[in-house]
């Protein structure tokens, strides 16, 4: 379609499936917020339930609460509610620790099911922490193991005889491409390897089924596209058949079958249970359950419906309206292949970003020279991304990030 409307965007708007959602929100007047794939907005009841946790049940109940306001369950009800969104049963989900550790913790059991085989497959270009992880645990386990990474071209074929673990990203962080989960997985099982998906950029974003992909372990975020705050804790699935065999080395007393027996020895806990490890941070995972009610009754098929529509409406006006401005689009236009965000590039996409912030939309940039725009369905509209991409016209022709300002970096990007 060649010159998008405002008025085109006013009526997606106006007969948008999910245009209600926005309500469930609680967003600044006037701001467009497109890095909800960094950290999600505030839900409306976040505020007053984390309020109330520390008001009622941590004042007022003190240490009683663990069993009376049921504390002790929270990692095990918050991963029931995730589960819904990525397709594994009310029980293969547990809310604990961070994305990092739970990638350590998945990986170590993959690991130990498939002993004999040496090498952790990923891609390079990863998010760091999956690397990093992975380079910790191989140091770890000895001499014998090792990191290898393979493009993502290439990935089925490097699979090896010797491959224990594929650990991969399921939406690149930047590029926003997305695997096919289904085929990698069964391609790393026919194959003889296991595979861990990281879900940050997926869960809550596009639909996922890990039941029907067979996938054997996932990991991923609690605060970007499930809203549940900075920091909020992660989340960790175990397929079945690999629950009462999984063996992970963080074995803390939260992960214990009788913690509270104070014994010596660890036993796995049964099942989901065994993949934590210490106290739950109870005032995170609160504001995390209570996020999560914003998908109640939310069909995650309108959702991804919408996403497409949005990033799709993205990629047109940039071709539209930056034509020469020195912007190229870095992610996949084939929907299909790409998740919920869209990066651009420019050689100053850092000044380019800071300056959007002040012109009240909000993105960010990711080194060296990328912009990503995240599209959270339930609180952006049509109308968001004709302003956001008319905001970066205006900086860009204008040439607005030049100013010294937007050219000193700060610590978080
Ligand atoms: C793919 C991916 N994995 C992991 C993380 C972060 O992990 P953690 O929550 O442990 O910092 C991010 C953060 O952006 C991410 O994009």
């Amino acid at each position: 379609m060649s010159g998008t409307s405002l008025n085109w965007c006013y009526e997606q708007d106006a007969a948008d499936p999910l245009g209600g959602y926005k309500t469930r929100f609680d967003i600044p007047d006037g701001l467009i917020y497109l890095d909800g794939n960094s950290l999600g907005a505030l839900p409306v009841g976040v505020a007053e339930r984390v309020s109330d946790v520390v008001l009622s049940e941590w004042r007022t109940g003190l240490v009683k609460s663990w069993n009376e306001a049921d504390w002790v369950t929270l990692p095990l009800r918050v991963g029931t509610k995730i589960a819904t969104l990525i397709g594994a049963g009310p029980n293969d989900v547990v809310m604990t620790d961070s994305t990092s550790v739970n990638l350590f913790k998945a990986a170590a059991a993959a690991c130990h099911i498939n002993s004999g085989r040496t090498e952790i497959l990923s891609e390079p270009g990863n998010f760091p922490t999956d690397l990093y992880m992975m380079q910790g645990l191989t140091e770890f386990l000895g001499e014998d193991y090792t990191l290898v990474t393979a493009p993502r071209d290439k990935i089925v074929d490097a699979v090896s005889d010797n491959t224990a673990v594929l650990v991969l990203t399921h939406v690149h962080y930047v590029s926003a491409d997305m695997y096919d989960m289904k085929a990698i997985t069964k391609a790393a099982h026919d194959k003889g390897a296991l595979i861990v998906w990281d879900l940050s950029h997926s869960a809550g974003a596009v639909p996922v089924d890990l039941k029907a992909s067979e996938a054997d372990f996932a990991v991923g975020c609690g605060y970007k596209y499930l809203n549940g705050g900075p920091g909020a804790p992660g989340f960790l699935y175990v397929a079945k058949n690999h629950q009462e065999t999984a063996k992970q080395p963080l074995s803390g007393w939260f992960g214990h079958k009788a913690p509270f027996d104070f014994v010596d020895g660890y036993e796995p806990g049964d099942g989901i249970k065994r993949m934590q490890t210490g106290t739950p941070g109870i005032l995170g995972a609160s504001a995390l359950e209570s996020a999560l009610d914003a998908f109640q009754g939310v069909d995650m098929a309108k959702v991804r419906a919408k996403s497409v529509a949005l990033s799709d409406l993205f990629i047109r006006l940039v071709d539209e309206k930056l034509a020469g401005l020195g912007v190229t689009i870095a992610s996949p236009r084939d929907s299909r292949m790409r998740g919920s965000h869209v990066s651009l590039c420019h050689t100053n996409s850092y000044a380019v970003v800071q300056a959007l912030i002040e012109g009240g939309v909000i993105g960010d940039f990711r080194a060296p020279n990328h912009m990503r725009f995240g599209f959270t369905p339930l609180y952006i509209g049509f109308e968001d991304i004709y302003r956001a991409v008319q905001t970066l016209e205006n900086i860009l022709k204008k040439k607005i990030w030049r100013e010294s300002r937007f050219n000193e970096k700060s610590a978080v990007t």
